[in-house]
């Protein structure tokens, strides 16, 4: 049985009051939800003041990004010891922004990804087409590439503290979502691999989100597919109400 995962992955929004003010407000309107593992994902900057402020309520925190060496002359890097201390659990690692704004390639994520989990970080590893690939047929292939080199490596062992994030780049904050069909079909080819690449035991514990303009108009829908076990949500997670239902999508 895998444990439906919300995320919201707040991106470059909330300075730290605005961030206080958000989680304050979530910790009181989920604390009755227990059937589902809730995390959010604030700013470097935030991390700390958002963890502190959360303590041990039934919301966790994760960080967006991390650097794979410990410490050292690497201005504007945090590494996962930070990470960690500061009260993250979990950390994406791949999201299509770091991919194409900031030069993220497969072999970072892989870096990124075997260092968090050697910490005892849980990365949610964000895979995913451009409109592009799709259009020629490749959605496959690119999710392929982005699966067996960001996890290559990566024993069985440690896949089960690994969430995947099937994110089609398209439906990224563009208000266009994947039909469930067609999300459905990439989770289904995702567990496929991770059957292939580990195990099926490993395949069915693996929790595979989607992410790309989630919403509480179609959270239902999406997460009534087969291999769709939960969410990474932008945009509709940077207000109290709609993550609010985000969370209750089984309610
Ligand atoms: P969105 O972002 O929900 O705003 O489309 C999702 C993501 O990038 O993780």
């Amino acid at each position: 049985m895998r444990i439906p995962v919300i995320a919201g992955n707040w991106k470059m929004n909330k300075t730290i009051s605005e961030a206080l003010d958000l989680v304050n407000d979530l910790k009181s309107r989920l604390t009755n939800v227990d059937d589902v593992t809730i995390i959010v994902c604030p700013t470097f900057l935030c991390i700390k003041s958002v963890a502190d402020a959360l303590g041990n309520s039934n919301i966790h925190v994760g960080a967006q990004n991390m650097f794979w060496e410990t410490s050292g002359a690497y201005t504007a890097e945090v590494s996962g010891e930070m990470l960690l201390e500061a009260g993250a659990e979990y950390v994406i690692i791949g999201h299509s922004e770091r991919r194409q704004y900031f030069g993220e390639t497969n072999e970072t994520v892989n870096k990124k990804v075997k260092k968090a989990l050697a910490l005892g970080l849980k990365p949610i590893v964000c895979v995913g087409e451009m409109l592009e690939d799709r259009e020629a047929g490749n959605t496959e292939k690119v999710v392929d590439d982005h699966l067996t080199n960001g996890l290559a490596g990566v024993s069985a062992d440690e896949m089960k503290n690994v969430i995947v994030a099937y994110e089609p780049v398209w439906a990224i904050g563009t208000g266009k979502t994947a039909t469930p069909e067609q999300a459905q079909e990439v989770h289904a080819f995702i567990r496929n691999r991770i059957a292939e690449l580990w195990n099926e035991e490993t395949a069915e514990a693996v929790v595979i989100q989607y992410g790309g303009s989630m919403k509480p108009g179609n959270v239902k829908e999406l997460l009534a597919q087969k291999d769709i076990d939960g969410g990474l949500i932008g945009g509709a997670a940077l207000k109290a109400d709609s993550f609010e239902e985000l969370a209750k999508f089984n309610k």
